[in-house]
């Protein structure tokens, strides 16, 4: 039973004759942040009180009159100006904690009403070697899956690669003019990657060319306006708060201008430098339309350049599957843009027929109230888009799977695409479909910048797990080598743990910030021994396992013994009331998709765990009864972690 929700259930009934709206009241009965006042709190008294005009304290009175929860909890007790504390009975605990003992789902049961869900995430553009960016999506949509599964949810995870954009009318278009041939034998993708790189270079260099003289021309109009306005500002008698506040934002536009343009300096330069390149650039004058072209032609059906692409793609998918691999991370379904592209044209007759889309300018768009500009599903020149290529992604994954949700787990820039999606295909759909971008935030570097390689581009991902797992091995060297009674690990058993903590550090450290937030990257941080990592956790559970090395305990012996599990120190019952939480967190980080709720839960229970091993000896126990409670506790601590971090994507190491 999950204590959260039970309370709700019974607040629900208490609250009927009180409230008419007394869901909204339940959302205001918590864990307590503070154990003095119980385990959890309700402060619905508060609000209630301010509608009726009552004092809360009464009313927090009559709600104890009608609510029951008698069979698990303590007597509830008011406080304050009217908080309700609920405290749970330590027998129901133990109760709880007997009954996980012998589940190997710890007691949690599967929803009642499953849901369908659809969670599309990672969904790198393949022609392109993965980097930190990808990081995010990877490990937040493969977490909220598992859990989603875990709690008997109907889960479709599908990697919507970008298998047919301009990226591949770049490598198409490299790969006629400056391919090597011996090169792309030898390592094909790393050829690829290379002329990527070549020809998106090329291309930024001919943008930044032209964009040049319009910066230029901008930095200077600006200028003007300053100069005209300090000489008016000095002219006027007396000083102009207004004026002066237009002075600062102005000179502070030009400074960001005056960036841009060292940044588009500087992409120029690197080419001018390079005789090579300066030829090529000369050569290829026009390569950005010249891209397009090959896109283009790729989707007419192109013989030569579909023969292309279907050599490329596997060889990228198998790149980014390794990644995937090494990351434990699986996908039901990996269709691609590319898989949608005959509908496309269905999908924008739907649209028109339907009267949602219309001609406008020669192009084919969707007009919505809420936003300025239209989302456009088909070009002048015929072309189709990303936002043509996901109305077909949904009606498809509607007629497919009937979901109740579709998850989008793709960072904030693309928010403004995912609201125009929503609204387009609620109208076109399925009303009753609910959308969610499950947005997060940047990466950043110890600079507090989007982390970037010296050159400045983004870091890729295979070098940063590579890296972790080089600091990882230091961090269980430097430890197994402390230990008082001499180091435990093989040389290959360490490299084993090193790749459990290092990756696990890596996904601990993006689940743990609230995923709307920017983080700066530290593997310095995301590595310590102390402090809310997944090495701390996972160093919590190596504990348990060598406490029963230590005893030589029979650990299934031991579950299923008669054996009781008793509360008595104050550390054991928090810790015990943490293990029982699990169930509910995992249903709040569903709520709003939070990862980091259940972060957070690892890291108190590890605290908390610490702090009873502290407190409380446990093969040293005073009784033979006492121990065995003990080791059951350490016990469920265990798999609660383990499970934990199962769900995060992560693994734990039997020794550290
Ligand atoms: N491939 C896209 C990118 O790298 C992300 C795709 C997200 N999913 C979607 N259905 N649009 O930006």
């Amino acid at each position: 039973m999950n204590a959260l929700t039970e309370l709700q259930q019974r607040f629900r009934l208490a609250l009927a004759g009180l409230s008419d709206d007394p869901e909204s009241l339940l959302e205001m009965i918590r864990p307590a942040q503070d154990a003095k006042f119980g385990d959890y709190q309700a402060n619905c008294a508060m609000p209630l009180g301010k509608q009726s005009g009552q004092p809360p304290r009464e009313v927090a009175e009559q709600i104890l009159q009608q609510l029951d929860v008698s069979d698990f909890c303590l007597e509830p007790e008011i406080a304050g100006p009217g908080f309700i504390n609920l405290r749970l009975q330590d027998g129901w605990l133990i109760d709880q904690l007997t009954e996980m003992r012998h589940d190997e789902r710890l007691g949690i049961a599967a929803v009642g009403e499953p849901s369908c869900l659809v969670i599309d995430y990672s969904s790198p553009n393949v022609a392109k070697p993965m980097h930190v960016g990808h990081i995010r999506s990877t490990v937040i949509g493969d977490a909220i899956s598992r859990i989603a599964r875990f709690l008997g949810h109907r889960v479709i995870s599908d990697n919507h690669l970008g298998d047919w954009g301009t990226q591949f009318g770049m490598i198409i278009y490299g790969f006629k003019h400056f391919q090597q041939e011996d090169a792309y034998q030898r390592e094909p993708v790393v050829e690829l990657t290379r002329l990527y790189k070549l020809v998106q270079g090329l291309i930024e260099y001919q943008q930044a060319v032209k964009q040049l003289p319009v910066q230029q021309q901008q930095i200077q109009d600006f200028e003007d306006q300053l100069a005209q306005q300090r000489a008016e500002q000095e002219a006027a008698e007396s000083v102009d708060k207004k004026a002066a506040k237009r002075l600062r934002q102005l000179e502070g536009r030009i400074a960001d201008l005056r960036s841009a343009l060292s940044a588009t300096e500087a992409k120029i330069a690197t080419v001018d430098q390079d005789e090579a390149l300066n030829a090529l650039a000369a050569e290829h004058s026009d390569i950005d339309q010249q891209v397009l072209h090959e896109t283009a032609q790729l989707h007419a059906g192109d013989a030569e350049n579909r023969r292309l692409w279907e050599e490329f793609l596997p060889k990228c998918r198998a790149d980014i599957q390794r990644v995937y691999d090494r990351l434990d991370i699986q996908f039901d379904v990996e269709y691609g843009e590319s898989f949608y592209d005959d509908r496309l044209a269905t999908v924008v007759e739907e649209l028109e027929a339907s009267g949602l889309a219309r001609e406008s300018e020669g192009a084919t768009c969707v007009f919505l109230d809420e936003f300025e500009t239209p989302m456009i599903v088909r070009k002048r020149d015929g072309a189709f888009l990303y936002a043509t290529t996901d109305l077909a992604t949904i009606q498809y994954r509607m007629q497919t799977w009937q979901p109740d949700t579709i998850l989008y787990v793709v960072d904030h820039r693309q928010s403004e695409h995912f609201q125009k999606l929503f609204s387009v295909a609620q109208q076109w759909q399925d009303p009753d479909v609910k959308f969610s971008h499950v947005s997060f935030g940047t990466v950043l570097g110890e600079d507090g910048r989007p982390f970037k390689t010296r050159s400045g581009e983004a870091v890729g991902l295979e070098g940063l797990l590579d890296e972790a797992i080089r600091k990882a091995l230091d961090v269980v060297t430097a430890n197994d080598d402390a230990k008082p009674n001499g180091a435990e690990l093989s040389p290959q058993q360490r490299q084993e743990v090193a790749e459990t903590v290092g990756h696990g550090a890596i996904k601990y450290a993006d689940l743990s910030h609230n995923r709307t937030s920017d983080y700066v990257f530290s593997y310095e941080k995301m590595m310590g021994l102390e402090g809310n990592t997944a090495t701390y956790i996972q160093y919590s559970y190596a504990r348990v396992q060598s406490i029963f090395r230590r005893g030589e305990i029979d650990v299934d012996g031991l579950r299923a013994s008669f054996a009781d599990i008793s509360l008595q120190h104050p550390a054991e019952r928090t810790l015990a009331l943490a293990i029982v939480q699990l169930a509910e967190v995992l249903e709040q980080v569903l709520e709003d998709y939070r990862p980091n709720l259940l972060t957070n839960y690892l890291f108190e229970l590890a605290k908390r765990f610490s702090s009873f091993f502290e407190a409380c000896p446990v093969l040293k126990a005073d009784t033979e009864g006492l121990m065995q409670s003990r080791l059951l506790l350490c016990d469920l601590t265990g798999r609660t972690i383990a499970r934990g971090l199962q769900l995060l994507g992560i693994g734990v190491v039997e020794m550290m």
